[in-house]
């Protein structure tokens, strides 16, 4: 949700920013804009993406040592050009980016309205710098002062950074809610700031990740030094990056979906090494070690996530029940917090999140701490805010996920997930040895299988150029592969814009059955399951009312083929693990549709990777 970076030193400013904001693209694409300091304030913004910015800079000045860049998921006016960032005061010296929403703007652009302030734009953003210039017209004090005396009076999240034509040597930013990472760069007083880790990596592997209330200033001449919003002085904390620059590309793939959908046997591997002995039997999470024993006694599980990572919860509550036989209960989110839940202190809340960033998902665990529960997280960005708010947690090693549409991050939490329920079922003696000890070393062949089912990938594109046309799909699954449907469905209407419902294969006689013609595409998980049988007189029933079958199954069963379209075989598995594989080929059909549909794949319309506001 909005890409934020900065550059502060003696390089040219312009092509940091450019290529930072190429970077933090996925995070919001609606318009781009930069702000750079050189003598003038020069500030260049336009609707659209980083490169309709480039074409519109041509020519222009774009020398400066200073600058700031946005790319923007509109919240607050639409899309144009003027609602673009970087915002400036009225006196045009103040120039600010922010990602967030101040929740009081409209209280406080009443009052800059009557102290003689006009606005350009439809956004809170604006009213920020308005306020920023208000409050330094009074005091006539440093830029870092007056930020922080203007945002004691926001209500709202923010990730911010400013800058200041009469103060030529400073960068201030600041966070609520909304992530920021500083860079320190190899050049003495050299400074790199953005929303994520992603536009530093090339530059510096020395980082500082700002914490709530705090405001940094970055300065040409005295370096970085932060200070609460209450003016208390903290010790910046330099962490290593672990992230590296080929992660960040290609890779030789048309798009990141595709490369990231190529990389799970690798992604899931890399998430268990350490963790599980297949031979020995073990499963180790040494994020968890401090709270383990919370996680043992824990009476009841609940699991918090948005979009994907909410599927992934949901397979979670299969495994944790059916392995180690706890109650779970699976929460969106943004629901959870609205609607006063039962939280108890012997209950151990798991949030899920592939960025670590999500708004709700925060919010969420916040007031499940408050009430006194014990927080695990399973987040992908190292360093993220949910990995820093919660108790405990392991990370997914899926390394960084670019495509908005997210597929080996639900792949690797699966993982996470799966380890913690066999743990938890281990310890709980919820299991006899043998079934233990089979799943964890099928856990271990599951790299092996994945390679294996992408070899589907012809199959499927031949089939997704058959229904590329279609208006709506529906998607079937029982069982653990209920929420591989709902998964599946969700990937097409991402990236396709076709209208795809997921929906457990038995419940469609309550509704969806109305739907099905002749047009109809109908994708069935019907891989090897107690449920097996019936999931194939479910397709009786879409046959018999001539709705096109696409079956995924795992071995050659002529009734299937029968009936089917179109079979898609993949491994076979133990049913707790088959989310991992038959999600695979769900993810290739919407991946082709949407290529064939000439969507932008890696950064579908109206989404953003990171969901930063409620
Ligand atoms: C956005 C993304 C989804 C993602 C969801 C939750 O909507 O477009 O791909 O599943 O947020 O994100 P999280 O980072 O918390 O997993």
């Amino acid at each position: 949700m909005c890409g934020i970076v900065g550059y502060i030193g003696q390089k040219e400013a312009f092509p940091i920013l450019i290529k930072g904001l190429q970077r933090l693209e996925y995070r919001g694409y609606d318009s781009a804009g930069v702000a750079l300091l050189n003598g003038d304030l020069n500030i260049y913004k336009c609707k659209g993406k980083v490169n309709d910015l480039l074409a519109h800079t041509d020519g222009k000045k774009l020398c400066g040592n200073i600058g700031i860049g946005h790319t923007r998921w509109a919240t607050h006016g639409e899309p144009n050009d003027i609602n673009a960032h970087p915002h400036t005061s009225s006196d045009g010296k103040l120039a600010i980016i922010h990602n967030g929403i101040i929740e009081n703007y409209a209280v406080l652009k009443e009052e800059l309205i009557k102290r003689g302030h006009t606005f350009e734009s439809d956004t809170d953003t604006e009213v920020l710098v308005h306020l920023i210039e208000e409050v330094r017209k009074k005091g006539g004090m440093p830029l870092e002062e007056a930020v922080r005396t203007a945002l004691q009076q926001v209500v709202g999240a923010y990730a911010i950074v400013v800058m200041s034509n009469d103060e030529q040597r400073k960068l201030v930013a600041a966070r609520k809610s909304s992530p920021l990472v500083i860079g320190i760069g190899k050049e003495e007083n050299e400074f790199f700031i953005a929303s994520d880790a992603t536009p530093i990596v090339e530059h510096t592997r020395e980082v500082v990740y700002l914490n709530d209330h705090e405001i940094a200033l970055m300065d040409k001449e005295s370096g970085l030094s932060i200070r609460t919003i209450e003016n208390k002085e903290k010790t910046p904390f330099v962490q290593a990056l672990e992230m590296n620059l080929e992660m960040l590309e290609k890779g030789g793939f048309d798009h990141f979906m595709l490369k990231e959908i190529n990389e799970q046997a690798r992604s899931i591997s890399d998430s268990m090494r350490g963790r599980l002995d297949a031979a020995l039997g073990t499963v180790r999470l040494g994020g968890l070690s401090e709270h383990q024993q919370k996680f043992f006694q824990a009476k009841r599980i609940i699991i918090v996530a948005c979009g994907t990572s909410w599927h992934a919860g949901m397979v979670g509550e299969y495994l944790f029940e059916d392995f180690a036989r706890i109650p779970v209960e699976v929460e969106y989110a943004s629901e959870f917090r609205y609607r006063n839940p039962i939280i108890n202190e012997d209950d151990v809340v798991i949030a899920i999140s592939q960025s670590g960033e999500t708004a709700d998902t925060l919010a969420a665990i916040r007031l499940a701490k408050e009430k006194g529960a014990t927080i695990l997280g399973i987040c992908n960005v190292v360093g993220s805010s949910i990995s820093r708010e919660t108790d405990a947690g392991a990370y997914t090693h899926a390394g960084p996920e670019i495509g908005v549409a997210s597929t080996k991050a639900f792949t690797a939490q699966l993982t996470i997930l799966s380890l913690m329920a066999l743990m938890l079922a281990k310890h709980k003696g919820t299991m006899s040895r043998s079934r233990y000890m089979k799943l964890v070393q099928e856990l271990d062949r599951i790299p092996e299988k994945i390679t294996a089912a992408l070899k589907c990938e012809e199959q499927v594109e031949y089939i997704s150029g058959e229904y590329k046309d279609a208006s709506n799909f529906l998607y079937l699954g029982r069982g653990y592969n209920f929420p591989v449907a709902l998964e599946g469905a969700l990937k097409l209407k991402e990236i396709s814009y076709i209208h795809a419902e997921g929906y457990p294969a038995a419940e469609m006689k309550h509704g969806p059955i109305a739907l099905i013609d002749e047009e109809m595409p109908v994708v069935v998980l019907a891989t090897k399951s107690s449920t097996y049988e019936k999931v194939l007189s479910g397709i009786q029933e879409v046959k018999a009312r001539k709705g096109k079958i696409i079956a995924i199954a795992n071995e050659k069963d002529p009734e299937l083929e029968r009936l089917s379209d179109h079979v898609i075989y993949i491994p076979e598995t133990e049913e707790p693990f088959a989310p991992m594989l038959s999600v695979v080929p769900l993810q290739l059909l919407a991946y082709h549709i949407a290529v064939m549909r000439e969507c932008n794949v890696d950064q579908p319309r109206n989404l953003a990777k990171s969901v930063t506001v409620e």
